[in-house]
């Protein structure tokens, strides 16, 4: 453990000081020139254990800051080591503070960079100039706040082997929570705020920083959130090869310190965590997801059911949790992962569908198929039995229903077995609820065909979400194609930034490793190829809409929902 704070040492007081370095460097490392000020004596950061300042490693130690502190301090290192790639510092360091205890050597750390070491050799990383598991306090102070992922990936494990047994490594880092930003992939983990020179800052996804320290057998032993949110995170790292979880704080007070936190209103949960298990972000008590924000916006259903509000709440809280938020113009809702109604407007669906019969393939928790009803429409929805039916990523078969080894979760009006997906208990729960009529089919998106309707076919067929879960997306619109007689809507996220008429048709496969049943995201233009590959004409896939994320999610620090803009595509059947 560390204790944050200082005592006097006045017996220190009559050593000769060591200088103070040039302003040009002084402002070269940091801003506020105060902090060039030397303590009483006392040491810079207190360690229960003094002797942990016998030997230290400072890397990136500038124009010796921490050197001229640790050469005034009581327990004056009996070795220290700071490396720098700026060349002028260094020898500054070597010149005025070597000078006055031999025991303190700088070295320089010949790694390019733009504006500190422009003249370096051309080369991202280099090993340490020193020996294994030799120190016993690494410092790190606003070096990681400049390194790019590959950097610091290489740099931690170098801390790792040259931390003692018994060491402990104080770091620094600029810290942002990711599920704010829906929009990266898995593997972006940084922002950046420097287009010329990207080292100018660097801000860490906090989950992803954890589970590599973790991977350099390293675990952080003590966290020190900033004074304000953004500024910069002190972790304190420690060996480990036991899995011993980071004590890095669960609390919502301190995840506020995050920068992008504190965007949404959830409480966050206050299991304590590891990097291989996190803590659930949200985990709201059952009132929450039962009273709607006065705030907001967007479509109301009809409740059409007589249960009390009471009742409504005891049937709700059956499911563990619901894929859609439901909210009633009654003032009754049930809330989810994502709230359909607040952007509904954006799918532009026909106002009203009296007359029209809509099929609603994915149906999920039923929003759509409901909202499709009480526009007036006589609608059928079809979703899969469950992992079985889903296309997995590097499954090669579809595992018949019995090794998923449950009965079927209940049997429709014709005595046929159903089962729910992972999502559809709330479809069912919702239409016992409100006395829908909405059909229900069991079926695997590509066995869509006109016989499971009994020949009938659709005058709009609608495809949520679910493109993007699919191996074949031209062959699941193929397949909506031949039970639509009108128009098909269908919506899924594309890729950014590939917008104009010059671009070509791509599609990406971004999310392979962690989530096994994502697949493709088309550019804009492959949107368009998809529709019109699968026999559609009149294809319209300019709309955008937000699917609103209601109640945020997560299993072991990966969330499993979030924001995220989708487009909307249209297309008619010749
Ligand atoms: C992301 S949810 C979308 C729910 C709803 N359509 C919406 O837009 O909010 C995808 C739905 O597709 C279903 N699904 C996934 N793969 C499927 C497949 N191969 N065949 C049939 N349904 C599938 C899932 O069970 C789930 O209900």
């Amino acid at each position: 453990m560390l204790v944050h704070g200082s005592s006097t040492h006045n017996d220190t007081l009559s050593r000769p000081q060591p200088p103070l370095p040039p302003i040009e460097f002084r402002k070269l490392v940091c801003g506020d020139d105060a902090l060039f000020d030397l303590n009483d004596g006392s040491p810079f950061v207190q360690l229960t254990d003094p002797d942990q300042y016998a030997s230290v490693f400072d890397f990136g130690c500038g124009c010796g800051r921490f050197a001229r502190q640790l050469l005034n301090q009581a327990n004056r290192p009996k070795r220290y080591v700071g490396i720098d790639i700026h060349r002028g510092m260094i020898q500054w360091c070597q010149d005025n503070l070597s000078t006055i205890e031999p025991a303190f050597q700088f070295c320089h750390h010949d790694v390019w960079n733009l504006g500190l070491g422009p003249d370096n050799t051309r080369q991202s990383v280099a090993a340490f100039p020193v020996g294994s598991a030799e120190f016993r306090l690494v410092n790190a102070h606003s070096v990681f706040t400049h390194l790019t992922k590959e950097q610091t990936e290489f740099y931690l494990a170098e801390i790792s082997r040259i931390l003692a047994a018994d060491g402990v490594a104080r770091t620094t880092w600029f810290l942002f929570d990711r599920t704010t930003f829906p929009m990266l992939f898995d593997f972006q983990v940084t922002l950046f705020i420097n287009e010329v020179d990207p080292s100018n800052a660097v801000i860490y996804d906090w989950q992803w920083l954890l589970e590599t320290m973790c991977k350099s057998g390293l675990r952080v032993s003590d966290t020190v959130p900033p004074a304000q949110r953004g500024f910069e995170w002190e972790l304190y790292l420690r060996k480990s090869s036991s899995g011993e979880p980071h004590e890095f704080p669960a609390d919502a007070q301190s995840h506020l310190k995050l920068s992008g936190s504190g965007t949404r209103f959830e409480p966050l949960g206050d299991k304590s965590h590891s990097g291989e298990s996190s803590p659930a972000l949200s985990e709201e008590p059952p009132d929450e997801l039962f009273r709607a924000n006065a705030a907001r916006s967007g479509h109301l259903l009809r409740f059409t059911g007589d249960l009390s509000a009471e009742e409504f709440r005891a049937r709700c809280s059956e499911l563990p949790f619901w894929y859609h938020s439901y909210y009633f113009e009654n003032g009754f809702c049930v809330r989810g992962d994502y709230d359909i109604g607040a952007d509904v407007d954006a799918y532009d669906f026909p106002p009203s569908m009296e007359g029209m019969k809509v099929l609603d393939i994915g149906t999920g928790a039923g929003w759509f198929a409901i909202y499709f009803e009480q526009l007036g429409a006589d609608v059928v929805s079809v979703d899969a039995r469950g992992y079985c039916d889903f296309d997995m990523y590097g499954r090669h078969f579809y595992p018949p229903i019995e090794t998923e080894n449950r009965p079927p979760d209940r049997f429709d009006e014709d005595q046929l077995p159903i089962y729910y997906s992972p999502v559809s208990r709330g479809f069912w729960t919702m239409k016992d609820i409100l006395g829908a009529k909405v059909g229900f089919k069991n079926s695997r998106v590509y066995d869509i065909n006109p016989a499971l309707f009994g020949g009938e076919k659709f005058d709009l067929v609608f495809l949520g979400a679910i493109l993007c879960h699919l191996r074949d997306p031209i062959g699941a619109l193929m397949a909506a194609r031949s039970v639509c007689r009108h128009r098909v809507i269908a919506s899924t996220p594309v890729v950014l930034g590939e917008t104009g008429p010059d671009v070509l048709p791509r599609q990406y496969l971004p999310y392979t490793n962690d989530d096994r049943i994502s697949w493709w995201l088309p550019n804009e233009a492959c949107f368009r190829h998809w529709f019109l590959a699968a026999g559609f004409t009149g294809v319209d896939v300019s709309r955008q809409v937000n699917l609103r994320c209601d109640v945020l999610r997560s299993e072991e620090g990966r969330p499993l929902n979030g924001e995220q803009t989708l487009r909307v595509g249209s297309a008619f059947v010749p």
